[in-house]
Formats: C-alpha cells, sequence, structure tokens
C-alpha cells in the first residue's frame, strides 16, 4: 500500500515548505524592515548553531574550519553575489543551502546578516 508514503510526503511539505505568509507589502511596513525581519529567522532556525546567536562565530564547531565571524569587516567587504554563492553552495565545514532555503530566504537572511555588522 502506497497510501502512507504521499501522506508523509505531503507532511514534509507542510513542515518545510514556505508555509509563513510574506509580511511584504503590508499596509504601512518597511518591506525591507520586513525582510531583515525574516531572515532574522532564518537565521536563528538555522545558522546561529555554528554562526553563534549574534553571528560571531561562536556557535559549536566541527572538525575543519570554524564558522565564520559575519561581524567581521572581512565578511562586510565582501560583495553580496559572495555571499549569497557560499551560502548556495557552502564552503568546507559549511553546509550548501540551496536545496533548503528559497533564493529569497537567502536574500533575507543575507539582508539580516549585513545588519551584525553594523
Ligand atoms: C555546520 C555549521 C554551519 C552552519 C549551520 C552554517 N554555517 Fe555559514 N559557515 C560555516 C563555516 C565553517 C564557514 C567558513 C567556511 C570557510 O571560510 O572555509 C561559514 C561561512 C559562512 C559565510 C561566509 C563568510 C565570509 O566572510 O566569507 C556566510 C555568508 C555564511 N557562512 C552564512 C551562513 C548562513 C546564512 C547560514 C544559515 C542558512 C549558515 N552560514 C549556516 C559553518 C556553518
Amino acid at each position: 500500500m502506497r497510501a502512507p508514503h504521499i501522506w508523509i510526503g505531503v507532511m514534509l511539505l507542510v513542515v518545510l515548505g514556505n508555509g509563513e505568509p510574506a509580511a511584504y507589502g503590508q499596509p504601512g511596513a518597511d518591506p525591507s524592515q520586513a525582510r531583515i525581519e525574516k531572515g532574522k529567522k532564518v537565521f536563528v532556525k538555522h545558522c546561529a548553531g555554528c554562526h553563534g546567536a549574534e553571528g560571531k562565530g561562536d556557535g559549536y564547531k566541527l572538525l575543519g574550519a570554524d564558522p565564520a565571524n559575519l561581524t567581521a569587516s572581512a565578511t562586510k567587504k565582501k560583495s553580496d553575489a559572495l555571499l549569497l554563492n557560499t551560502i548556495h553552495e557552502g564552503k568546507s565545514s559549511m553546509p550548501s543551502w540551496k536545496v533548503r532555503l528559497s533564493e529569497q530566504d537567502s536574500r533575507d537572511v543575507l539582508a539580516y546578516i549585513r545588519t551584525l555588522s553594523r
């Protein structure tokens, strides 16, 4: 019987899918602030474990490269394109996120990261 597999698939889609309604375009909402807020949620959920709650790279360390200090000027100086590429493709012990995060989520989390180095 195949049906249970289908339901597991549906449940995964509900859990992993973009269930959150976008805050963009709501009356009075600053879209860029809404994106940063969204990015913060993504960061806390997926990135803070390694990069630390404030992005200082003080989360848990795997064997290999230490998680980057995202507040450092070295990161600040890098282009959006370069950092998005690292988020998409991963780098040494940084996992690849392109299958887990939508393009918008990746951009939102980068917008949030940009606020950390201020
Ligand atoms: C398993 C631990 C781990 C997780 C989870 C993780 N990272 Fe990383 N990240 C790393 C490591 C390690 C590096 C440094 C890689 C290197 O330079 O070799 C890094 C580097 C980066 C860089 C590049 C910084 C620079 O200056 O080049 C960015 C941007 C980044 N991570 C963003 C994220 C985002 C966004 C998430 C969540 C979606 C995330 N990371 C989740 C471990 C992690």
